[in-house]
């Protein structure tokens, strides 16, 4: 996890090149179509490797496909305003109203000011101690049934839930946080159906996963209303939703409806966990097919941790479950692509653009292209590429970046630690995993470990062949 900031400005990015951005041929738009319906982030790679950074496709609807970090740049940073997000982040309106993820203009400037303070590096160590209370709190459910075989992508989900939950209601609230989530969930995945099929599922369809979808988002409503009441009756609460609630806009000295606070909350759990749950998961994955780097990450672990709980000092010491963490983050970036759409017209690099065109940034696709990386596909936490500026960026870079990237270095950093400190973790099965990209690159099916206490590991050692 490589921390924007260190990504340096795009020099080297200026200067003359051309891109022709073919249009995809129509047999290749509607079989890519097809492709691109089951995986479109393999999708649009093995598309890049074969057209260029840029290419076009017309099915179903006309989109601009870039990769190349100076395109990146030009859309995400340079050139942000002409580029916002638009229609395709509308499924989501229902679910998240007017949050900072979808909203856009005065609002999103308003909210984001409000919300910034919450997510610096400084202000997220004092989630710190949440965190690490979760982690033990798994721990203390996988020392239940030592050896016994866990969905550990299912335990990552509910951990990033609980430290999200934790964070914005106390730990109290672990239960709600649980609910939200899963309701959060359903609704998600019913709205991205609903995008997918191009218009033939809508939302007032009386479907059986439509009404789910609707029952799910009333409870879900009903639960974050019942926090936000109790808190604004009792005034008291340490968490980051009394902090929001009584935050002002330093410029007009107003602060946040309850609506908006609705609309904040749900915003900040559906954003805030399953993309570092999944990076975990992928993290343990490829670390269960590399047992030279887990050898490596184990060292460090219980030279630094040693058993016990990690504190803030700790933190600048794990710089290889960091580097773990980054390159797990380059080969499976938890948001694979992002849609924007072109306000006017715009030129660069030989490619036009027309006004109200969509965009399709492919980050997968730049992750992994052989240009920026050696040997792109392999697992190799201390690879030495020079990073091109814009050729990383799991959080995305620029205006809209992840506001709560520091949470989830912290975050990630920590249980990936304390996880590999205190355990083996062995694959069931050994078969490579999958990509499932919907909004997030999931993984195809769960990932099924048995949990051994370091100590007590059996000898038989059950790794997969090395390579993805
Ligand atoms: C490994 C973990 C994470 C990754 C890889 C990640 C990645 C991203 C990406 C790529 C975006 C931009 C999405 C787009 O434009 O479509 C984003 C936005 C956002 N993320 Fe994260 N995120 C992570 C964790 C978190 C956490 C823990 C939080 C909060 C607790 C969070 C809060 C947000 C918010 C609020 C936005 C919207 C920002 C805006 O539009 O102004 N994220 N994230």
């Amino acid at each position: 996890m490589i921390p924007s900031d260190s990504i340096g400005t795009p020099q080297g990015l200026e200067g003359e090149r051309r891109f022709d951005a073919p249009t995809l041929t129509w047999p290749e738009d509607v079989l890519g179509f097809a492709r691109l319906l089951s995986n479109y982030a393999e999708t649009g790679l093995a598309m890049h490797l074969r057209k260029g950074f840029a290419f076009r496709a017309r099915f179903p609807m006309r989109t601009l496909v870039l990769a190349h970090p100076r395109h990146l740049y030009r859309v995400l940073r340079s050139h942000a305003l002409n580029y916002p997000k638009d229609r395709d982040y509308e499924f989501l309106r229902p679910l998240l109203g007017d949050g900072i993820f979808v909203s856009d203009g005065d609002l999103w400037t308003r909210q984001r000011r409000l919300l910034a303070p919450e997510f610096r590096p400084n202000a997220v160590q004092r989630f710190l101690p949440g965190m690490v209370e979760n982690v033990g709190s798994l721990f203390a459910e996988w020392d239940r049934a030592p050896g016994a075989a866990r969905d550990v992508s299912d335990d990552m989900m509910r951990l990033t839930l609980w430290i999200v939950g934790s964070a914005l209601f106390d730990s109290s609230f672990r239960a709600e946080a649980e609910k939200i989530g899963h309701a959060l969930e359903l609704c998600l995945t019913q709205g991205t159906l609903q995008m997918m099929s191009m218009g033939l599922l809508r939302p007032w369809m009386p479907t059986p996963g439509n009404r789910a979808a609707q029952a799910a988002q009333r409870d879900l409503d009903d639960i974050v209303r019942q926090v936000i009441a109790r808190r604004r009756a009792t005034g008291d609460g340490s968490d980051m939703l009394s902090r929001l609630l009584t935050a002002k806009d330093p410029d007009t000295g107003t602060g946040m409806s309850d609506a908006q606070a609705l609309d904040e909350v749900k915003s900040l759990i559906l954003a805030g966990h399953e993309t570092t749950s999944l990076t975990l998961s992928w993290a343990l994955y490829l670390l269960s097919r590399h047992p030279d780097v887990e050898a490596r990450l184990v060292d460090e672990t219980r030279r630094v941790l040693g058993g016990r709980a990690p504190t803030a000092e700790d933190l600048p010491k794990l710089e290889y479950t960091r580097m773990v963490l980054s390159e797990t983050m380059r080969l499976y970036p938890p948001v694979p692509g992002v849609p924007r759409r072109a306000r006017e017209a715009d030129r660069f690099d030989g490619i036009e653009v027309a006004a109200g065109e969509r965009i399709a940034l492919s980050i997968y696709a730049t992750h992994r292209h052989p240009e920026f990386w050696t040997d792109p596909d392999r697992f190799a936490p201390s690879r030495i590429d020079a990073v091109t500026p814009y050729s990383y960026l799991p959080f995305l870079l620029g205006r809209r970046a992840c506001l709560g990237e520091h949470f989830a270095v912290l975050e990630g950093i920590l249980a990936l630690a304390m996880i590999v400190d205190r355990y083996r973790l062995e694959r069931v099965d050994t078969d490579a995993i999958a990509t499932r990209p919907i909004s997030t690159l999931r993984l195809a099916r769960p990932l099924r470990m048995r949990v051994h206490p370091r100590g007590t590991v059996s000898t038989f050692q059950h790794f997969g062949p090395t390579g993805i």
